[in-house]
């Protein structure tokens, strides 16, 4: 059985204070997401900001990874590092940035387009994006559980003709990155833990234009799509309380 933490009204706000860091520091790094820019150079942009604003890059170290933020280009699902890859009109990037503020995590990211996207690229990211809202607000109908936000999902990809990753799930997250439960965005055979207020947790679903299989690059890190198609995925910090689900990762 999963240990799932509850938060405090006080821990919640905490979550809170560094989501509202981690959703300032995404919009602007999606802002200098042009042709022409490196990866490298939004690393370097969100872990200066991140530690102006008195926050520390979860991501920098964690399990030995390099890097302060992911970066996940194209066909890269997630875990992508950055590095002098250039952007190119067309592309579409994810970008995953976790930090930690008064000891508390807050994780957020999205996919953003390098200048045109071009058609099959708008609608996977779209639809992604889609995925997460409509996952968040399943969790607000009565007595929902945690297997309803893969239910959902599943069933919006597949009327894209697009499939759900299964080798990375969201994640309860406050004191620790990744708590208990794991938040799976597909389909379960059995009813999931119910989601009860204090419950703090990502939603993170990645969707593939192919083929749901991943597979992991030489790095350790980078997770790529095993047909070369895209993957698209957006991810919020979300508290369950007694009047519904809040999203802790949204710009004040
Ligand atoms: N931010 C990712 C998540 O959504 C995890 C990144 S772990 C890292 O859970 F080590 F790659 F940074
Ligand atoms: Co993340
Ligand atoms: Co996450």
């Amino acid at each position: 059985m999963p240990k799932i933490l509850i938060k405090t009204s006080k821990e919640i706000e905490r979550i809170r204070d560094c989501g509202m860091l981690v959703a300032e520091t995404l919009a602007r790094a999606g802002e200098i997401c042009k042709a022409g820019i490196t990866t490298q150079e939004i690393d370097d942009f969100v872990k200066e900001f991140t530690l102006k604003n008195g926050a520390i890059p979860a991501c920098l170290g964690y399990k030995g990874f390099p890097k302060s933020v992911c970066t996940s280009v194209n066909e890269v699902v997630t875990h992508g590092i950055p590095g002098a890859y250039e952007l190119k009109d067309g592309d579409i990037i994810n970008i995953d940035i976790t930090s930690i503020l008064n000891g508390y995590h807050a994780d957020i990211s999205e996919t953003f387009f390098v200048g045109k996207p071009k058609p099959n690229a708008e609608e996977l990211v779209n639809t992604a994006k889609e995925c997460l809202y409509e996952g968040i607000r399943v969790c607000n109908l009565p007595n929902a559980r945690f297997s309803d936000i893969g239910a959902i999902i599943s069933g919006i990809a597949e009327e894209h003709g697009f499939s759900v990753v299964k080798d990375y799930c969201g994640h309860g997250i406050g004191r620790a990155f990744h708590e208990d439960p794991l938040v799976l965005h597909y389909r379960q055979r059995l009813p999931g833990p119910k989601i009860e207020p204090g419950m703090v947790f990502t939603i993170e679903p990645m969707i593939n234009e192919g083929i749901y299989k991943t597979k992991t690059l030489s790095d350790g890190w980078t997770a790529v799509t095993t047909d070369g198609k895209l993957s698209a995925q957006w991810e919020h910090t979300v508290a369950m309380t007694s009047h519904g689900l809040e999203i802790l990762t949204l710009v004040s």
